[in-house]
């Protein structure tokens, strides 16, 4: 007898919607409450809000709901990466089932950072396997980077986001008034993505960076510069994401500074903040594609300055680790299905990708990063003895 064989294909079309919406919590701006009430059954909303931002607009945004008639209950995750826990998830998900959160209507609105909204995005796709949300990010990073992001996750034993899903939510609501309230290292921590992203594809942006670097920061990316800066950022991820949104080609120009990155910045949790980690990974990396031939002398330096005038480090001793870099290159090429696909930059604003880079190689950049860092250092010693 011979035995049968089925198969089922199938496709799923996605699409979802980023949405500047300034002065998001004013009474006269219906946007979150339409949002709200247009998928309504007239079921309690959960609105899970990062802690940090209920004591600064808790408020407000309690008097938006009561204005706007939307049952509601309030759920306060914690930010920072320490915090990216499955405990949260579940956190979330229980609250879900105490308010009765239907399949599709009455969906849930997250508002926070990176670090609330990857949690939250992972219960909602967990939660009866999927319902949607919204979400609105309130810090440079994730508006930036992760309001375009299709991926959720959490941190698990060390590594970061080693569980987590692909399903975006429908519409990411961005107002970047919430950035006045925003601490001056979570600025640069965020600033971090838009440097990367000037770096692989947008020298434009890398001009803004490069020319405004500490005004973009002490404003809190306010200005007019700092508004193009953000829709440089948002245009250019969205770009890169559209055609691999589900990841299959594994070389991502996207993961410039996300290769060596991820393992430093757990080991170094308390120190280092995504952002900086990712800026640290970039100046690494341009001194690999200088080693190559690519970057000049010259632009490598044009490149750590950048990275200083936005409140960047440029050194820091977990990149000097070379057991660290090699175990960290060799968990990102399990990553990436076991090559190495480094993205590099071959010269500013253009990426390249390279697959045979020697451990040789990069002790040999970590150790010229780590001049850079002494000779930097000693000469920030050299201004304050002249002062
Ligand atoms: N899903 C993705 O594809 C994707 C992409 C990029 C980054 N991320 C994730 O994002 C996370 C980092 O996000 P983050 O940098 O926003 O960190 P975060 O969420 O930890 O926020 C940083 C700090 O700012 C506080 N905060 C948030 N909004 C504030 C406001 N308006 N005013 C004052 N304080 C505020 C938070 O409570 C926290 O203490 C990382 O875990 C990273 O993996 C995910
Ligand atoms: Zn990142």
């Amino acid at each position: 007898m011979s035995a049968d064989r089925w198969t089922i294909s199938t496709q799923l079309d996605v699409s979802y919607e980023i949405r500047e919406t300034p002065s998001l919590l004013d009474l006269d701006n219906p946007t979150l409450a339409d949002v709200l009430t247009s998928d309504s059954q007239g079921g309690t909303k959960l609105v899970i809000v990062d802690r940090a931002v209920a004591r600064l607009y808790g408020a407000r945004l309690e008097r938006y709901l009561k204005e706007y008639n939307v049952p509601h209950r309030l759920l306060e995750l914690l930010g920072d990466e320490g915090r990216k826990t499955m405990g949260q998830v579940l956190q979330v998900i229980s609250a879900l089932n105490e308010v009765g959160t239907l399949r599709a209507s009455d969906a849930p609105v997250a508002i926070g950072g990176g670090v609330v909204l990857d949690v939250v995005g992972l219960a909602a796709s967990l939660y009866r396997r999927g319902i949607p949300h919204t979400r609105v990010p309130t810090t440079l990073l994730s508006l930036v980077d992760v309001s375009v992001a299709a991926k959720t996750g959490v941190n698990f034993q060390g590594f970061r986001n080693r569980i987590g899903s692909y399903s975006p939510p429908p519409l990411t609501l961005v107002d970047p008034a919430f950035l006045s309230t925003v601490s001056t290292r979570q600025i640069s921590n965020g600033g971090g993505e838009i440097f990367k992203m000037g770096l692989i594809k947008d020298p434009a942006l890398f001009a803004l960076l490069e020319n405004g670097g500490p005004a973009l920061v002490a404003n809190k990316f306010q200005s007019p510069e700092g508004a193009e800066a953000i829709r440089r950022a948002i245009a250019g991820m969205i770009d890169e994401l559209r055609n691999n949104l589900w990841e299959k080609d594994l070389r991502r120009a996207v993961d410039y500074g996300h290769s060596f990155s991820p393992l430093v910045e757990m080991r170094h949790v308390q120190q280092l903040l995504h952002g900086g980690a990712v800026a640290l990974d970039c100046l690494l990396s341009a001194f690999i594609a200088h080693g190559r031939g690519y970057l000049n002398h010259h632009e490598v330096d044009r490149i750590a300055a950048t990275a200083t005038g936005l409140g960047l480090p440029t050194w820091h001793p977990g990149f000097a680790d070379i057991d660290l870099l090699m175990q960290a290159l060799a968990d990102t090429m399990r990553h990436r299905n076991g090559n190495q696909n480094l993205p590099v930059v071959e010269s500013i604003g253009h990426a390249t990708f390279l697959n045979d880079v020697s451990a040789e190689e990069i002790a040999d950049a970590a150790h010229r990063m780590k001049r850079l860092g002494e000779h930097q250092e000693s000469e920030l010693v050299r201004r304050g003895t002249n002062r």
